[in-house]
């Protein structure tokens, strides 16, 4: 990923992820996040690019703690982007909040594993998934991990939960997010 894909980025991840919390934050905030992701110099970020333009991304972390930390660090530039989504949404607040909270409490992430932390496509079911997870587990492998963690929700999710397992992915827990129930998936280095 390059900072001219940032614009592509967006809008796949407004595409593949509609509804839920950084898609309701707005196209600025994603940017902004998205930008931080570029930042830190810690993250695999990955796009799959076809003659069209870019068609999926995946993007994760070696030490999710360590990226936490960098986009706290660079909160006030993300101030209007924040203000802009809540004139919108005024009930985006709450979320806001809880969401602040989370990213405050470091995770305490095993060293090691890197985590898988978002992955998208444009146009589900073509095999863009596919070669994104395989080339993300490629790399965070070649960088030395012992295991790819991520999570995904468990309810009304069983397209991308069997997406996971058939490429090898183990379900090795649960956790609970508010009222969300997310499966831990973890792909060991092979
Ligand atoms: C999960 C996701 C990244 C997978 O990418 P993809 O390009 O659809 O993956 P692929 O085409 O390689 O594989 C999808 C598989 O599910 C099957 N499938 C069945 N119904 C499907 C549907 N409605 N949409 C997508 N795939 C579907 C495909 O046929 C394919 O099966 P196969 O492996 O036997 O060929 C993509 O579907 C996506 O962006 N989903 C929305 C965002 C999301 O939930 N991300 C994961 C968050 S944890």
């Amino acid at each position: 990923m390059l900072p001219d894909d940032l614009p592509a980025v967006v809008r796949v991840h407004q595409l593949a992820f509609r509804g839920f919390f950084l898609d309701r934050m707005g196209p600025a905030f994603l940017r902004g996040y998205y930008r931080a992701v570029l930042d830190w110099t810690g993250a695999i970020a990955l796009v799959a690019q076809t003659s069209a333009g870019v068609q999926g991304f995946a993007v994760g972390f070696a030490d999710p703690d360590g990226f936490y930390r960098h986009f706290r660090a660079r909160r006030r530039r993300l101030i209007p982007a924040i203000l802009l989504a809540l004139i919108r949404r005024p009930s985006l607040l709450a979320d806001i909040l809880r969401n602040a909270r989370r990213v405050e409490v470091a995770q305490g992430a095993e060293p090691g594993v890197v985590e898988l932390s978002s992955i998208a496509t444009a146009a589900p079911g073509r095999g863009i998934g596919a070669v994104l997870v395989q080339a993300f587990c490629a790399e965070a492998f070649g960088q030395g991990a012992v295991a790819v963690a991520l999570t995904t929700d468990r309810d009304d999710n069983g397209v991308v939960r069997d997406f996971y397992e058939r490429h090898g992915f183990k379900h090795v827990g649960h956790e609970s997010r508010g009222e969300r129930v997310l499966c831990c998936y973890r792909l060991a280095r092979p």
